[in-house]
């Protein structure tokens, strides 16, 4: 609970405080759904396998035998347990779990929980207020037994066939639509079902798809694949089109144009995305010491600008040339021009506002020190998150088996026989 109090002096809660998950997921896209129900207050109480634990605690290891930066940074704000629920004993305190949390998350291959005996009819005959949310990679049809990862989930969502160069190949992007997109999907769905249950008393089955994640991310391709039928793309930048919707690069894909523009001193990330809307092209013509070009009929309007975007961004280039990124920032936003520097991951982990808001925190971790992690994008103003670091390999086993009222065999003797 939060240390704050309220303007009538009532202790401040957290958003969920009170709900308890039981987190059997792993890998990405279940962790950063249960990180964020975590953080707005969820008691997240992660189980994982005994001995080895989720697969990222040892994956991309940078420092021998400590839990990997890939576990540490989706998985704070948890608890953990070891339990192996194939055991007899293990599938005892599995049901003492279910029976005691408000959400079950989890993210294995298809069938792997009906496989243990598990299934939805099983779960809410144990506890009829549970949900029990799901990311697989594909919904209910053809796809549904395959197994998924981010990349799979972006090309089978319209992710990379959209995404690249015209003349290169289908390309996946830097975010991980496929993964943190299902998680934060997912969450959206867990706390609309909690809601409903505060009307029926009923948790429901809640699942999200990793394909359809990914295509929702990808709506506005599939608007212009409607309006193909209707001609070519104009706002694209490419010179021909089939009957898909080509990668087109840098293009906006917005009712704006818009292009990443290089800058001084030309390195990699010394770029500028600029977006020109109607009302700006007058300011930025002068701005860049080309005023007629405010009258050039070639270039007055959006429309006479359409067909030549390739040479109206190179006009503007000439001037960001001579300029940095963090110069043509300035003084773009002081005649309102929409833009963006292209920020490398170097500048963002030392980027001062984000350091200043959290949104780049540093967590002390019991093991291997301060480490770096990205902050929780969701603000509540009475609710404020506090990062706290992920849990070591079955830190928490005791003192869950004595919440749930285990009394069934020690934890030292369930750990002997490989349970714990
Ligand atoms: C990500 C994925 C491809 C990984 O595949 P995988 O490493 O073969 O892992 P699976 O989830 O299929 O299987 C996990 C196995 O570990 C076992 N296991 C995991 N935790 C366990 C525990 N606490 N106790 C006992 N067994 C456990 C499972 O029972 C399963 O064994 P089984 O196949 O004998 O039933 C797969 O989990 C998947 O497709 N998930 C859904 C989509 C997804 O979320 N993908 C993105 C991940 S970021």
């Amino acid at each position: 609970m939060s240390g704050t109090t309220s303007t009538n002096g009532q202790p401040v809660r957290k958003a969920l405080d009170g709900i308890k998950v039981l987190d059997m997921t792993h890998v990405q896209a279940g962790p950063s759904c249960t990180q964020i129900l975590g953080w707005l207050g969820a008691d997240v109480i992660k189980v994982e396998l005994p001995g080895r634990g989720d697969i990222t605690r040892g994956q991309l290891r940078d420092i021998p035998d400590v839990d990997s930066l890939y576990f540490t940074m989706l998985n704070c704000n948890k608890r953990s347990i070891t339990l192996n629920t194939k055991t007899p004993d293990g599938k005892a305190i599995f049901e003492k779990l279910i029976q005691h949390c408000d959400v079950l998350v989890e993210n294995f291959g298809p069938g792997v929980l009906d496989r243990q005996g598990f299934t939805w009819e099983r779960i809410r005959q144990l506890n009829p207020r549970i949900s029990y949310a799901s990311i697989k990679g594909f919904g209910p049809g053809e796809f549904e037994d395959f197994k998924a990862y981010e990349t799979v989930a972006q090309a089978m969502g319209g992710g990379m066939s959209t995404t690249g160069w015209p003349d290169g190949p289908p390309t996946s992007s830097g975010p991980q639509i496929g993964d943190s997109g299902s998680g934060i999907h997912m969450v959206a769905a867990i706390l609309a079902a909690l809601y409903q249950r505060t009307h029926t008393g009923r948790g429901q089955r809640v699942s999200v798809a990793m394909q359809d994640a990914v295509l929702n991310l990808v709506r506005v391709k599939l608007r212009d694949q409607q309006r193909l039928a209707h001609g070519p793309l104009l706002e694209y930048p490419n010179e021909t089109f089939s009957d898909y919707v080509p990668r087109s690069g840098n293009a906006s894909g917005g009712g704006q144009p818009g292009s990443a523009l290089r800058c001084a001193p030309g390195g990699a990330n010394d770029y500028v995305y600029v977006i020109i809307q109607p009302q700006v092209w007058a300011p930025l013509a002068k701005l860049i010491g080309r005023p007629e070009l405010v009258e050039d009929p070639a270039f007055a309007t959006p429309e006479a600008r359409l067909p030549h975007l390739d040479e109206v961004f190179g006009v503007v280039e000439a001037w960001t040339q001579g300029l940095t990124k963090f110069e043509v920032l300035e003084k773009l936003n002081s005649i309102d021009v929409p833009c963006g520097p292209i920020l490398s991951t170097k500048d963002l982990i030392e980027d001062k506002s984000l350091r200043a808001r959290n949104m780049i925190a540093d967590v002390p971790h019991p093991e291997r020190g301060t480490f770096k992690t990205v902050g929780c994008p969701l603000v509540l103003s009475d609710t404020p998150v506090e990062i706290t670091t992920s849990p070591l390999l079955g830190e928490h086993n005791e003192e869950i088996l004595n919440e749930i009222g285990w009394d069934g065999k020690g934890a030292k003797e369930l750990q002997a026989a490989g349970v714990l």
